[in-house]
């Protein structure tokens, strides 16, 4: 288990459904070399999103590439199945989607039980209020800022009052408030001054950049932090 302690702390989290699919081992090694905080894995089952990636077995083969926290994103439905699995490969932190299904307080459980922090994720159109009563199971809060499925589109501004809502609601609990989707420089100060402390970045961090050259990594993801770290 990679993940330590909670902090409030500012941590770019790039997304690897941007990096180079053919080569995801040493773009991992890449982006933490270049001040990733924390490697997030989006995994699409085709069904819950229209968009299929990976499963256990590329998490598998990834975690020795991972020295840091690997925070795995479940766009899956149903979940519970699956989350073994994704436990035994590795992950620090597994995330479900609070539409994936109706026994929403039973995942975090398990996901708990197998030793991992739980996540939650909230597509654009669910509100702050649908993890009122399972606070006390989570340590993490995905808020999509897109629609789930794809990378490299646009920040869904109206959005954004609920990450205030949703600090409000976490004022008091150590629990993480994670930002997804069409993060860039320009929107990471607003996210951050609302009480978002973890943001993902996928195109926002790899975009003109490759294993071969990754000071262009170091660049974006210090534009985000810096962005991010100006508005506290
Ligand atoms: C989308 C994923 C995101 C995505 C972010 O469904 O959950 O993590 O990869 O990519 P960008 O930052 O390009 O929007
Ligand atoms: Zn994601």
């Amino acid at each position: 288990m990679a993940y330590e302690s909670f902090d409030r702390r500012i941590k770019i989290a790039p997304s690897i459904l941007s990096a180079d699919f053919a080569n995801l081992g040493a773009e991992c090694r890449a982006i933490e070399a270049e001040g990733a905080d924390w490697v997030h894995v989006d995994v699409m089952d085709g069904h819950f999103v229209p968009n299929i990636t990976i499963g256990p077995n590329v998490c598998a083969a990834l975690r020795p590439h991972i020295r840091g926290v690997m925070d795995v994103h479940l766009m899956i439905a149903p979940c519970d199945a699956y989350l073994e699995a994704f436990a035994r490969a590795g992950a620090d932190i597994l995330t479900v989607h609070a539409e994936a299904g109706p026994h929403l307080h039973r995942s975090l459980q398990a996901i708990r039980a197998l030793g991992c922090k739980a996540g939650v994720a909230l597509n654009p159109a669910t509100p702050a209020e649908a993890i009122e009563h399972v606070l006390d199971q989570i340590d993490l809060i995905c808020v999509m800022t897109v629609n789930p499925g794809f990378g490299g589109q646009a920040f869904i501004e109206a959005v954004l009052p609920k990450i205030a809502r949703l600090s409000e609601m976490t004022a008091e609990r150590d629990i993480h408030i994670e930002i997804d989707g069409g993060v860039v420089p320009a929107n990471a100060g607003n996210c951050a001054a609302l009480g978002a402390d973890v943001l993902v970045a996928g195109s926002g961090v790899f975009k003109g950049g490759s294993v071969a050259d990754p000071s262009v990594y170091g660049r974006n993801i210090h534009a985000i932090r810096e962005a991010a770290e100006a508005a506290l």
